[in-house]
């Protein structure tokens, strides 16, 4: 049995690469598995140690490859099966785990399945999806709504019936209720598995299993004008139903026929429902993704409670995990503010618990704007002008200065901004006080020092934009002092226990300082103590 230290899921620094938009290296304007290859020296220097590659299967890509059409496949547009295998090759040969993308709840509608069980009534795949006769005045079955916006059910004039989709009509959401089509998808897992990848991720985990009787869904008292309209709704019975932990279960027992290998849940639930997810006796996922960074009021006082929420919840045996940025969701730098930006590193990077950052969030790419015409994702598409769009955070990796920011030879799928002249990797490389070198320094910390990658998380009280907490284990202890605010604070550190030497500021200027009796923090400052 290995030491919890010794679980590469538990220690390791998780970085997700959208491939879109990483690095292309065939001049069509979309990033793809070579360009991946290409980039994996920055990414040891980087200090990662595995990477999440959203989907890169076959597929019509109306939700950019979240709509899949052959689960065991390479879209071309990513490259070829034999490019897939090199990268696995050259990342695991660099000491990098591979995760991939597992999207089990929905295919493409051109998925060979799909179309089968469109075509007619009785069929052998009829029963793969979700049909449902129409409601009494020919309507649809129920109030579901889809997250894209608009009914979640479509009718199919041919058969006269519904199909259920949690998002676009592109993307029919299988039936996991049906047997086979669990033994389906977990042969999908085993073809991955055996060919070397470490693990999944997998889509919109809570969404599996509905309700067996498809009940309205009531109505949100909290909707406010402004949200996206599948919000009018609370989703009590088309997600999260008790029959999912088993599900996931079974998905535990296949990921468990390998060595190794881990299982993340892609979930947005508040923490008390998002810990079940861990599953019985711990057989579900081994990392319920767990977003609350992504939603928080950005204070000390709203973190420290989630910490806490978070922390107690945990069931025995669970390992924590904090996710700081993806591809659905505003970028960080944006959210807090470019300053604070350089807080949130320290933050995931010293929370207990597995980090997973976003590319680009290590050089500090901030939305980008997308002017209407250049609106790519579907969601905007539909739902369009209030914010919704999530372009501005998929936009090209900024590796240098020259044209396309080095991310490709031909325009790109989704403009950079102009600012990418100056915040590119080559600039923030050579500025040994960059955020670049800000999430290397703090990585390679936390390789080095045992209580930031299995320490207890043990809070210390503080007031105002103060967030304080230590880490400690076999007699080593830091401490992490982040300043929230723009305002300078000081505070007497002996009491505190803040006594020490500092190892680290976010501004990387204060290296081996002492403390010794008050520890003063500039606006925007976050510094890391050995006590
Ligand atoms: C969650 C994915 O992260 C998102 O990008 C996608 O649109 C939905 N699932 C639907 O697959």
């Amino acid at each position: 049995m290995k030491q919890s230290d010794e679980i590469w899921w538990r220690h390791g620094v998780f970085y997700q690469i959208y491939p879109r938009s990483f690095q292309d290296s065939n001049a069509d304007g979309v990033g793809d598995i070579r360009g991946i290859i290409d980039r994996l020296p920055y990414l040891q220097a980087l200090g990662i140690d595995a990477i999440w590659l959203s989907p890169v299967f076959p597929s019509p890509m109306a939700d950019f490859g979240y709509d899949i059409a052959d689960y065991t496949g390479i879209d071309p547009l990513f490259g070829m099966m034999a490019d897939f295998d090199d990268l696995m090759s050259a990342a695991h040969a660099s000491g990098f785990k591979v995760i991939l993308d597992l999207v089990p709840n929905h295919t493409s509608d051109q998925h060979p399945w799909f179309v089968e069980s469109r075509g007619s009534r009785d069929n052998a795949r009829r029963d793969w999806y979700i049909w449902h006769e129409p409601a009494a005045d020919g309507g649809p079955p129920n109030n579901w709504l889809s997250e894209f916006g608009g009914s979640s059910w479509t009718f199919d004039a041919a058969t006269s019936q519904y199909y259920y989709h949690a998002f676009l009509a592109q993307q029919p959401d299988l039936n996991w209720r049906n047997p086979a089509v669990r033994h389906a998808i977990h042969d999908v897992m085993r073809f991955w598995l055996g060919k070397g990848v470490d693990g999944f991720r997998v889509d919109v985990i809570w969404h599996l299993i509905k309700d067996a009787e498809f009940r309205d869904n009531p109505p949100n008292p909290h909707f406010r004008e402004g949200r996206p309209p599948h919000e009018k709704i609370l989703t009590r019975y088309s997600t999260d139903q008790p029959e999912v932990h088993e599900v996931i279960a079974e998905m535990r027992r296949v990921i468990d026929e390998f060595d190794d290998r881990v299982l993340i849940g892609e979930i947005y639930l508040p923490l008390h429902r998002l810990v079940a997810y861990y599953g019985n006796d711990l057989g579900g996922a081994h990392l319920p993704f767990n977003f609350a960074l992504l939603s928080t009021l950005w204070s000390a006082r709203s973190i420290e409670k989630i910490i806490a929420d978070y922390e107690a919840a945990l069931p025995a045996g669970a390992w924590p995990n904090w996710v700081l940025g993806n591809h659905d969701r505003p970028r960080v730098a944006s959210r807090v503010g470019p300053d604070q930006a350089r807080v949130a590193a320290m933050l995931l990077l010293t929370l207990r618990g597995t980090p997973t950052f976003y590319y680009g969030d290590e050089i500090g790419m901030h939305q980008v704007a997308i002017a209407p015409e250049r609106v790519r994702d579907p969601f905007e598409k539909n739902v369009p002008g209030i914010g919704v769009g999530r372009d501005g955070c998929r936009t090209p990796m900024q590796w240098d200065a020259t044209a396309h920011g080095g991310f490709s030879r031909a325009m790109p799928w989704l403009p950079l901004p102009d600012d990418f002249v100056h915040e590119n990797v080559v600039n923030l490389e050579a500025d040994a006080r960059s955020i670049l070198s800000l999430y290397k320094a703090l990585i390679t910390l936390r390789r080095k020092l045992l209580p930031l990658r299995s320490g207890d998380y043990v809070p210390i009280a503080a007031q105002g934009d103060l967030l304080l907490y230590r880490r400690q284990s076999e007699g080593q202890a830091v401490v992490i002092a982040l300043n929230l605010g723009d305002q300078p604070v000081s505070i007497a550190s002996g009491a505190a226990g803040l006594n020490g030497d500092i190892l680290l500021s976010t501004f990387l200027d204060r290296e081996a300082e002492k403390v010794d009796g008050t520890l003063d923090l500039r606006g925007n400052e976050g510094v890391m103590i050995g006590v």
